[in-house]
């Protein structure tokens, strides 16, 4: 008998795309019903339907030199927008982490190949990434293409905090097992939930690598922050958590994703990074090596124009300034979805999971055929990890009172 055409490390492969899929049926039945509520999509619209975009991209997008728009970019990306990228990530802490550490900023095609490319290269063939048991479901594929597989803690104490004491048990496990501890988190405003990490959360986390890696036990940090811009307290209080950092130990490496899609509307673009931090020179050494490396090999450089329009607006003050004043925007059509969609629920007794920003709002239920019990009542939301997840960044804030009611009625 023939061999299958597929090669047998690739034979597991089906895609199986839930939220891409359930976005797309959504909206065949929204063209055939007018009171289809579609909460699937995980991008910022307006209220009336219009994807957000920041108009201040849009504007240096069209002054692009052809050299910006066109050339090949170098697998490194220019040197204005990988230290913009920086400045903009930490802020009041970029210049601890310039310093205090030794840093690498690699782009990469969106945050998702950042998280690719670090699974690809910090890990074993089979080892296992610690995660909480809510997460952005492509982790999965992301894993299964780099060969390693997920472990899971959960996510919430009793009283619906970040579990420390779950993660601390769960990584000790791991690393005593596979002899190296290569953990995600994606804070804050995590997807699916909207749980932000406390400072002393941050705090514990940190302590717990560093007894680790004081075993002498390889020890990654990836701190996937795609929802940065979108948490919903204190503007800052998003980047006062990397002032935890720097107790860091000298050889643990911190690998934070940068991604161009939620904080510049770039989807689309495919622009992000992979930004390396370590206090040891040989750790960012090595990561500048092997990120290079897969850089090219996989997919050769990033997106031209979406790099240079990211770089204009951080190294031209104007730009900078009107960008901001944007984003403040954004956060607030963000803001009024969340406040009305918490305080429905509170009234009709819809309990969700505690959320503190970012795109989506989720809540926990036992019922199996939540999915299609909404869709029979032309309601799309995504299920997941028994929950389901509402995308408020593309629910306008009329269908959120009827969303309320058939989310409590399905539940
Ligand atoms: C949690 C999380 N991380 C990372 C990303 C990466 O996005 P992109 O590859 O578009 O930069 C997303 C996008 O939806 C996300 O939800």
């Amino acid at each position: 008998m023939k061999k299958s055409i597929v090669g047998s490390h690739a034979e597991y492969k089906q895609l199986e795309s839930n939220i891409l899929q359930i976005s797309q049926e959504a909206k065949e039945q929204k063209r055939k019903y007018e009171d289809v509520i579609d909460a699937t999509v995980g991008m910022l619209h307006h209220e009336n339907g219009d994807v957000f975009k920041f108009e201040v991209v849009e504007k240096a997008l069209k002054n692009l030199t052809d050299e910006d728009m066109y050339n090949y970019a170098s697998v490194r990306g220019k040197k204005t927008f990988t230290e913009g990228v920086l400045d903009w990530v930490f802020d009041d802490n970029a210049k601890m982490i310039r310093e205090d550490f030794k840093y690498s900023i690699i782009p990469t095609t969106g945050g998702s190949a950042a998280i690719s490319n670090t699974f690809y290269n910090f890990n074993d063939f089979g080892q296992k990434i610690l995660l909480p048991n809510y997460y952005w479901s492509p982790y999965n594929n992301f894993a299964l293409e780099a060969n390693v597989k997920l472990e899971t803690y959960d996510m919430y104490d009793d009283i619906g905090r970040f579990n420390v004491p779950a993660f601390r048990k769960k990584a000790f496990a791991l690393a005593k097992e596979q002899g190296r501890l290569c953990t995600l988190i994606n804070d804050p405003c995590n997807n699916p939930t909207g749980l932000c990490l406390e400072k002393e959360d941050w705090v514990e986390v940190i302590k717990i690598l560093n007894e680790i890696d004081e075993m002498d036990i390889p020890v990654i940090l990836i701190h996937d922050i795609a929802y940065i811009d979108y948490q919903m307290k204190d503007v800052n209080y998003s980047r006062e958590t990397f002032s935890t950092y720097k107790d860091l130990n000298e050889d643990i490496l911190t690998v934070v994703i940068f991604s161009g899609s939620k904080s510049f509307s770039l989807y689309g673009f495919r622009v992000g990074a992979q930004i390396g931090i370590s206090k040891s020179q040989k750790v960012i050494d090595n990561f500048t090596r092997v990120g290079d490396y897969s850089v090219r090999g996989r997919f050769s450089s990033v997106s031209q124009p979406g790099m240079n329009v990211i770089d204009n607006i951080f190294n031209q003050k104007n730009l900078k300034k009107r960008y901001n004043e944007e984003l403040a925007d954004a956060r607030k059509i963000l803001k009024d979805r969340a406040a009305l969609f918490l305080k429905e629920a509170d009234r009709i007794g819809l309990e969700i999971l505690p959320y503190c920003g970012g795109f989506f709002i989720s809540m926990l239920t036992d019922n199996k055929n939540i999915f299609n019990d909404l869709k029979k009542d032309h309601a799309f939301v995504i299920p997941m990890q028994g929950l389901i997840r509402v995308a408020i960044s593309s629910l306008p804030l009329v269908d959120i009172p009827e969303l309320v009611r058939k989310l409590k009625k399905h539940i």
